[in-house]
């Protein structure tokens, strides 16, 4: 009698059978991995939206810091969302500095307002109720000082661009049907919504209060309103979302291309926001924004003390010590920086 291994044929089957279970392994090893791990969920499932509906009357900040100006009011003007769009006189250093500047010298009388405050400023007019006009040029900013002005060549002012482009995440309450903000700059209200004043007897009332801020799913609709830059709304076609309150499902109306998570060519500023935003509507994750960002604290001081995961690699270094980062520079082809 022969054995397989002297009977090539035999032999060959053999192998043949045994690569087969091999495959049935692998396969069975894969599917049960991807099962437990990226079991995806619809975004849209939950809650509602303000689409095509009337935004609320809401209380304006500064009967909010009538209350609150001992906790909230000493940083507010220091905040990046309280100071994106201040009146020409609230920022008298860049006015000054403006006044300068030859490439400005026809325009520096008309400007109002400035937007941006950190890395770049651009130049504002009003243009009737809840609009403006920006300039084409823009100053580029270090350490608040003006370091050169950009775009400067043919400096005009764009009466549309503002309202079609810009309004929904640099002002509060604009309505998407006439894209009119109802206050420039970012209110209380872009972040806590309708706030009901009861709140004082009952803080669960209000969103992101210490009662009111474990739903990962609506606390991350309401920093993606705006964080989320290149997304669209689907009713609206505008690059910023139709209406949206605090408390809605953002993700019901607005698009998101949710492959810019992996996207090793964005900058890790953004990129570390739609993968954050991603992990927690589509996989369920509840790390949010609140974990690592103190928004009236101006802090992320609180994201050390997270463990490890693959979401720290977008900034640090896979392996080794945390102190290695990997540098970044924030760019936007949507605020035009
Ligand atoms: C209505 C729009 C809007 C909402 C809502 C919003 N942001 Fe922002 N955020 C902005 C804009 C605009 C800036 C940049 C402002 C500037 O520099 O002019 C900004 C800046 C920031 C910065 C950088 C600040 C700095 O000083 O470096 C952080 C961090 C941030 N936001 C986190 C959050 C978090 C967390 C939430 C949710 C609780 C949130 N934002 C909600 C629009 C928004
Ligand atoms: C989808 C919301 C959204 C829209 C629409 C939008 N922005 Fe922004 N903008 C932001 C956010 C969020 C930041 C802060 C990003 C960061 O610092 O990481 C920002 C930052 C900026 C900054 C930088 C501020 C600084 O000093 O760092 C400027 C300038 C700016 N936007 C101008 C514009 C202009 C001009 C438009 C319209 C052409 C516009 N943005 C449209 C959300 C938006
Ligand atoms: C960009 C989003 C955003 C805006 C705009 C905003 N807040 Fe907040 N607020 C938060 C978040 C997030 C928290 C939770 C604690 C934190 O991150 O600082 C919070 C917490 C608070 C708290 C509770 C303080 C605490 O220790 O938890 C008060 C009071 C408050 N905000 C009032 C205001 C007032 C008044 C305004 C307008 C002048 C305002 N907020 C604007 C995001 C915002
Ligand atoms: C009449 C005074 C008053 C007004 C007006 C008011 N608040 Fe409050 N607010 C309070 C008091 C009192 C509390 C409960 C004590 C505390 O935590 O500060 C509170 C609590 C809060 C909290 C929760 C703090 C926590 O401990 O978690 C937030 C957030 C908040 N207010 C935001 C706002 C915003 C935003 C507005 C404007 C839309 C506003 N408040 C208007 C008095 C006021
Ligand atoms: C795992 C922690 C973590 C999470 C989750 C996270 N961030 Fe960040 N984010 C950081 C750290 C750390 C920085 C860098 C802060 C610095 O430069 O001081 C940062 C930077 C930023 C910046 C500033 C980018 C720049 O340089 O202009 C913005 C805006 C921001 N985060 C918004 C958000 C928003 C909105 C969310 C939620 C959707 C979020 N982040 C979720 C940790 C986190
Ligand atoms: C958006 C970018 C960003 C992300 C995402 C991020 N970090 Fe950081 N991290 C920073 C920056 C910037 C610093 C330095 C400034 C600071 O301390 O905030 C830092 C500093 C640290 C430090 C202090 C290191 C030292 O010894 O100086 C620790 C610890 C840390 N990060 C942990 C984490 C962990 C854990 C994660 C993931 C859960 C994470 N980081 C995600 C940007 C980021």
């Amino acid at each position: 009698m022969m054995n397989s291994a002297q009977n090539p044929r035999l032999y060959s089957i053999k192998r043949v059978k045994l690569l087969f279970l091999f495959l049935a392994i692998l396969f069975a090893v894969f599917s049960f991995a991807a099962s437990g791990q990226e079991k995806q969920s619809d975004p849209a499932a939950w809650g509602s939206n303000h689409v095509g509906k009337p935004l609320p009357e809401y209380v304006h900040g500064d009967e909010c810091l009538f209350c609150h100006r001992n906790d909230i009011g000493q940083t507010w003007q220091k905040n990046a969302h309280g100071v994106t769009i201040r009146q020409r006189e609230d920022a008298p250093v860049l006015g000054s500095l403006l006044a300068g500047q030859p490439a400005l010298k026809p325009f520096a009388a008309e400007v109002e307002y400035f937007m941006g405050s950190r890395h770049r400023v651009r130049f504002l007019k009003k243009e009737g109720y809840g609009r403006f006009a920006i300039l084409s040029i823009q100053a580029a900013i270090t350490d608040g000082k003006v370091e050169k002005l950009i775009d400067g060549e043919k400096p005009a002012w764009d009466k549309e661009k503002f309202a079609a482009r810009c309004a929904g995440c640099h002002a509060t309450a604009v309505d998407a049907k006439t894209k009119e903000f109802a206050a420039f700059g970012l209110d209380c209200y872009t972040c806590h919504g309708d706030v009901n004043l009861e709140h004082t007897n009952d803080t669960s009332m209000i969103w992101l209060s210490k009662k009111k801020k474990d739903d990962s799913r609506a606390i991350t609709s309401i920093c993606a309103q705006c964080h989320l830059r290149g997304s669209a709304s689907r009713s609206s076609s505008l690059p910023y979302p139709n209406n949206f309150v605090a408390g809605d499902n953002l993700f019901q109306d607005l698009q998101v291309d949710w492959s810019k998570a992996d996207d090793e060519s964005l900058n890790a500023g953004d990129r570390h926001i739609f993968r954050n935003v991603r992990d927690v509507v589509l996989y369920g994750k509840q790390t949010t924004c609140l974990n690592c960002h103190s928004v009236h604290g101006n802090s992320s001081l609180k994201h050390r003390r997270l463990l490890r995961d693959a979401t720290c690699a977008d900034c640090h270094q896979a392996e080794g010590p945390l102190k290695n980062l990997k540098p970044y520079t924030v760019r936007s082809p949507l605020c035009e920086y």
